[in-house]
C-alpha cells in the first residue's frame, strides 16, 4: 500500500528548534556522556547491569531519533536538560546505539527531508504504524521484541484516542500491535544485527573525510550543479566546510559552514548559501558523500548531492544526461580522478575537449543522425556509472514529483510557505520500444483545477502561482480568504501542466498538487 508522509500528532515545538542544534557543533566545554545520563536520566531510568539504564540502553537509532526521543522527554515528562548536554548525549548515543549504513539504506528520504516521497510498506505496517508519522520513522529503529511492545504501550498510554481513529476502530489495534506487529518488527528491525557491530569496527576515522570533495548536484526548479567542497577538520568528529560552485546556467553556489559527523558516517552540515542556511544530510562512507542538501527554513527546495574526494577516482555525474540524434551539444563530467578522454558509446562522438582536469571534463559531442535512440553507458578509462541519453524525438513528459503537497503559509502567521517544485522529464522511446529516461527539460508551466469542485472554488485563482518557466509553485498566504466560498482558506486541489517544446512540437505532462493547510508539528524524522 502507498501512502504518504505525514506528520506525527504532538505538538513538538521543541523538536525543531532542537534540529537546528543537531547540525551545529557542540562546545568544547561539554560534560562527558555518562555523567549527563547519570545526573539527568537515571532519576528515572534504573541502571542496570554494565553500566545500562533502563530503555535507553535497549534501543538503536539515528541521531534524529535519539534527540526526538530527548526532546519527548523534556516535553512530555519534565526532563531538564541543556543544550550542550543534549547535544553530547546525542552524539554518544548515536556513536555507541546508532544504526549501520545498510540499515538506514532505503529510508534516507526521510532523514533527507523528501516529504513528497511516496511509501512503500507493506500494508499492515502502514496501516498499523505509517497513519500518523512515516514508515521510515519505524524502520530507522532496532529494538528487541520487549522494547518494540513498550513502545505500543507508550502509543496507547499516550493517545488513548488511537483506538477510536479511522484505521483503528475498524480494528482491534492494540491486539493486532501487540500480537502481530511486535514480532513483525522484532524480526525486521532486530537490536542485535551483526551489521551494526561490523560496522563499529570497520567504520573509517572522521579524518578520513578531510580534503577536497568534488560535487554533482540537482535542484529541481533550477538545474544542475558541480563545484567543490572543502572540508577541514575541527577536532571531536567536526568540520569546517566551504562550498564552491556553479550551476549550468552559470549562478553561483558559494558557501561556508560547519559539519558533525555521527554514528561514524552520518554527516550533518549546516552551510551558508548567498545568506540562505542549508543543511546537509549526507551518508559519508569513505570517498563517496551522498544525500541531500536543502534549506534550513524551506525543506522543498533541496538538491540531491553526490560527492567524491579528490585522490579517488569515481565518474558521478553527466551533465547534461542527454544529446539528440544528429546535434551537436557540450556536455561537462563531474568526478574526481578524471584522465583520458570519455567514452560515449556508438554513435556518440567527441569532437573537442574544451576543458579537461581530474574534477571534470567537457567537451563537445556530436550524435550521428542514425544513432540509435536509448540510454548509453558513459566512461572515462575504467570509470563508469552515469549515462547518457540519446533521442530521436520526445514521445512523453513526465512532472516530476507526480504527486505532491505545498502549503499555504505567512499571511500574518509564522509558518513559512511551502513550495512546490517540479521537474520535466522527458522521455523517449528505444530502438526495442521500450520507453528511456531522457532527462530533464526546460518546460512551461501552468495550473488547472484537478476537477470540477476545484473548478467551482476557483483553486487556480486562489491556491497560489506558478512560475511558467521555472516549475516553482508558491502557495497564497495562510488564513481565512474573505473572497472565497465562506471565507475559506487558500487551499486547492491543482494539476500541474508541463509543455516541453521538442523542434516546433509541443508534449505535455501531468502532475497533482495538493495545496493545504500548514505543518504545525515538523519534527526532524517525519
Ligand atoms: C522525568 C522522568 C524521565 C527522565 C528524567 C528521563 N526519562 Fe526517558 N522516559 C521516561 C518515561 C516515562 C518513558 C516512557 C514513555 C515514553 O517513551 O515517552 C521514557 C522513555 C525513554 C526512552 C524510550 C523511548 C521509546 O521510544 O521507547 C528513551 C530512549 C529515553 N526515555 C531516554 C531518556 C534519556 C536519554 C534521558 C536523559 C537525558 C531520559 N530519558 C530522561 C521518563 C524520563
Ligand atoms: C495515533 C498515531 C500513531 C500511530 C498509529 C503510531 N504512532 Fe508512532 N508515534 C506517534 C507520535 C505522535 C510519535 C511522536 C512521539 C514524540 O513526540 O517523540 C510517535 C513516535 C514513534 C517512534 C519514535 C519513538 C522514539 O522516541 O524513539 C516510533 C519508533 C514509532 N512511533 C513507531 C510506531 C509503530 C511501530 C507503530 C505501529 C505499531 C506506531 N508508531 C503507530 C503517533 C503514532
Amino acid at each position: 500500500m502507498k501512502r504518504r508522509l505525514r506528520s506525527g500528532m504532538s505538538a513538538s515545538l521543541l523538536a525543531v528548534a532542537a534540529c537546528v542544534a543537531l547540525h551545529a557543533p557542540h562546545s568544547l566545554a561539554a560534560r562527558d556522556a555518562q555523567s549527563i545520563l547519570k545526573e539527568t536520566c537515571q532519576g528515572c531510568h534504573t541502571p542496570e547491569a554494565d553500566n545500562a539504564l533502563s530503555r535507553i540502553s535497549h534501543q538503536r537509532k539515528t541521531p534524529e531519533g535519539w534527540l526526538m526521543s530527548i526532546a519527548r522527554m523534556q516535553t512530555m515528562h519534565g526532563l531538564q536538560i541543556s543544550d550542550d548536554d543534549r547535544r553530547t548525549l546525542v552524539k554518544y548515543l548515536a556513536d555507541s546505539q546508532g544504526l549501520a549504513p545498510s540499515e538506514t539504506d532505503g529510508v534516507r528520504y526521510a532523514l533527507e527531508r523528501r516529504l513528497n516521497t511516496v511509501e512503500q510498506f507493506d500494508e499492515k505496517t502502514s496501516q498499523m504504524c505509517g497513519r500518523c508519522h512515516s514508515g521510515a520513522r519505524v524502520a530507522l529503529q532496532r529494538r528487541p521484541a520487549q522494547e518494540w511492545e513498550r513502545l505500543v504501550n507508550f502509543h496507547l498510554g499516550q493517545w488513548p484516542s488511537l483506538e477510536y481513529q479511522a484505521l483503528a476502530r475498524d480494528r482491534d489495534w492494540f491486539d493486532i500491535a501487540r500480537k502481530d506487529m511486535v514480532p513483525l518488527l522484532a524480526k525486521r528491525y532486530p537490536l542485535d544485527n551483526p551489521a551494526w557491530q561490523k560496522w563499529l569496527k570497520s567504520a573509517p576515522k572522521a579524518e578520513a573525510l578531510v580534503g577536497d570533495w568534488s560535487f554533482s548536484g540537482h535542484l529541481p526548479g533550477k538545474g544542475e550543479l558541480a563545484g567543490i567542497m572543502s572540508v577541514t577538520a575541527d577536532g571531536n568528529d567536526t568540520f569546517k566546510v566551504s562550498v564552491k560552485g556553479q550551476y549550468a546556467d552559470g549562478s553561483p553556489f558559494n558557501g561556508d559552514g560547519s559539519a558533525i559527523l555521527y554514528s561514524g558516517y552520518e554527516w550533518r552540515g549546516n552551510v551558508t548559501v548567498d545568506g540562505v542556511t542549508m543543511r546537509q544530510v549526507f551518508a559519508a562512507q569513505g570517498s563517496a558523500m551522498q544525500g541531500r542538501m536543502f534549506e534550513a527554513e524551506h525543506d522543498e527546495r533541496g538538491l540531491d548531492f553526490v560527492a567524491a574526494k579528490q585522490g579517488s577516482q569515481r565518474l558521478l555525474a553527466v551533465q547534461p544526461g542527454y544529446v539528440k540524434a544528429g546535434s551537436e551539444t557540450e556536455v561537462t563530467l563531474i568526478g574526481s580522478g578524471l584522465s583520458g578522454k570519455p567514452d560515449f558509446g556508438k554513435g556518440v562522438e567527441v569532437v573537442e575537449v574544451l576543458e579537461q582536469n581530474a574534477e571534470r571534463i567537457k567537451v563537445k559531442v556530436k550524435a550521428a543522425g542514425n544513432a540509435q535512440p536509448g540510454v548509453r553507458a558513459v566512461s572515462v578509462g575504467s570509470l563508469k556509472g552515469p549515462s547518457l541519453s540519446v533521442y530521436n524525438a520526445i514521445t512523453a513528459v513526465k512532472v516530476v514529483p507526480e504527486f505532491s503537497v505545498a502549503r499555504i503559509g505567512e499571511g500574518g502567521g509564522s509558518t513559512p510557505k511551502v513550495q512546490g517544485r517540479f521537474d520535466a522529464e522527458a522521455w523517449g522511446k528505444g530502438a526495442d520500444g521500450k520507453p528511456y529516461r531522457i532527462g530533464v527539460f526546460p518546460a512551461q508551466w501552468k495550473v488547472e483545477a484537478f476537477d470540477e469542485r476545484a473548478k467551482e472554488d476557483e483553486d487556480v485563482k486562489f491556491a497560489g502561482t506558478m512560475q511558467a518557466d521555472a516549475g516553482v509553485f508558491t502557495p497564497g498566504d495562510a488564513g481565512p480568504n474573505p473572497a472565497r466560498k465562506m471565507s475559506t482558506n487558500n487551499a486547492g486541489n491543482l494539476k500541474v501542466i508541463a509543455a516541453v517544446d521538442d523542434a516546433g512540437k509541443s508534449l505535455t505532462g501531468e502532475g497533482h498538487l495538493i495545496v493545504t493547510v500548514q505543518r504545525w508539528n515538523n519534527p526532524p524524522i517525519p
